[in-house]
């Protein structure tokens, strides 16, 4: 993805899209030299990505104005902690729109571009991937999924040629839902994935029993939306201070906690949590640093949330 081009006044560029504060609230400084985060391999070709990315379901769904505004400081924050991979959707109402602007508004290096197609028929495939394209101002996709399965046998044609002809670089399929897990695991099994997103997190561990081992056996890369629960997990450990050994691992909060354990999954690539907040997502980043846990420190992270 390009940077910002020299040849456009930022600030009137900015006023143009309704960002105009978002001029003064995202510093031109350079970042402090940022440290590398924790980044894994994505199995169909060696790429590494950092194992922290972003999320804009809700978040990210925001009118023109303050509210889209004060995402960019959010966004800014990303890129300087070293997040590179943003997850979207045209299920997410303007997300995709507000991705775009704050692509153009932000300093940053290159960008994995995740989105994904939630449509029935071809044609009409096509045609929203190639919106998704024009609204987030890229020439190709790093990843094109199918959202919640829609459609899928469908837009796995188009999106297998697409990649081909260079088109889009990685295929993925998505869900959330338990109750497609049957169907995508027959996808998996019977179709090249190069990516499968599912809902993995210290509540729902169903993924653990037959997905995540699938996909390591498939060689998938794996990203886990949903990683807070929606946010629920910290109603759970609300009051409850961290246990002593968090901090070996590098672990200074409930968030890193939860994200620390999903991305320590031997076959989970990537977590995008989402937030709309500054001082969340430097919280979020922070669990791409340090340690990783084990299997056993796993293990002892779950009882100790399940005794919470
Ligand atoms: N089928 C699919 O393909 C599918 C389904 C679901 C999700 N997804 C993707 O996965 C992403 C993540 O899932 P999600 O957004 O549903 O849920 P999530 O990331 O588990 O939770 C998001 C919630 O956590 C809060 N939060 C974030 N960081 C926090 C922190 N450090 N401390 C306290 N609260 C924090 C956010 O609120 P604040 O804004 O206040 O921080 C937000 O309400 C989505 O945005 C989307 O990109 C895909």
């Amino acid at each position: 993805m390009e940077g910002w081009s020299r040849s456009v006044s930022r600030r009137r560029f900015l006023r143009g899209l309704g960002l105009a504060a978002a001029a003064t609230l995202v510093p031109r400084r350079a970042p402090a030299a940022a440290r590398k985060p924790i980044s894994k391999p994505i199995p169909s070709t060696g790429e590494r990505i950092p194992v922290i990315g972003l999320g804009t379901s809700r978040t990210f769904d925001a009118a023109p104005g303050a509210a889209r505004s004060a995402l960019a400081p959010v966004v800014q924050a990303f890129f300087d902690h070293g997040g590179t991979l943003i997850d979207s959707s045209p299920m997410y109402g303007s997300a995709e729109e507000v991705v775009g602007e704050l692509l153009r508004v932000t300093r940053h290096g290159p960008v994995f571009s995740a989105t994904k197609v939630w449509i029935d028929g071809k044609q009409a495939g096509v045609e929203q991937m190639e919106r998704s394209r024009l609204l987030w101002g890229v020439p190709r996709f790093d990843l094109m999924q199918i959202h919640n399965l829609r459609d899928w046998r469908v837009h796995l044609e188009t999106l297998k040629e697409w990649k081909s002809e260079g088109k889009v670089r990685y295929v993925g399929i998505t869900t959330s839902h338990g109750r497609m897990h049957d169907e995508l695991e027959v996808a998996l099994e019977r179709e090249s994935f190069d990516f499968v997103q599912l809902s993995y997190n210290l509540e729902d561990r169903e993924a653990e029993r037959r997905l995540l081992p699938l996909a390591a056996d498939r060689g998938v890369a794996v990203l886990v939306n949903r990683p807070f629960q929606l946010g629920g997990l910290f109603d759970k450990v609300r009051g409850k201070a961290l246990p002593p050994w968090a901090t070996e691992l590098g672990i200074a909060s409930w968030a890193q906690y939860f994200l620390k354990f999903a991305v320590s999954h031997p076959a989970v690539t990537c977590a995008i949590p989402a937030t709309s907040k500054v001082k969340h997502m430097e919280d979020n980043m922070g669990a791409g640093h340090g340690r990783l846990p084990d299997a056993a420190t796993r293990e002892r992270m779950v009882r100790f949330v399940e005794a919470a």
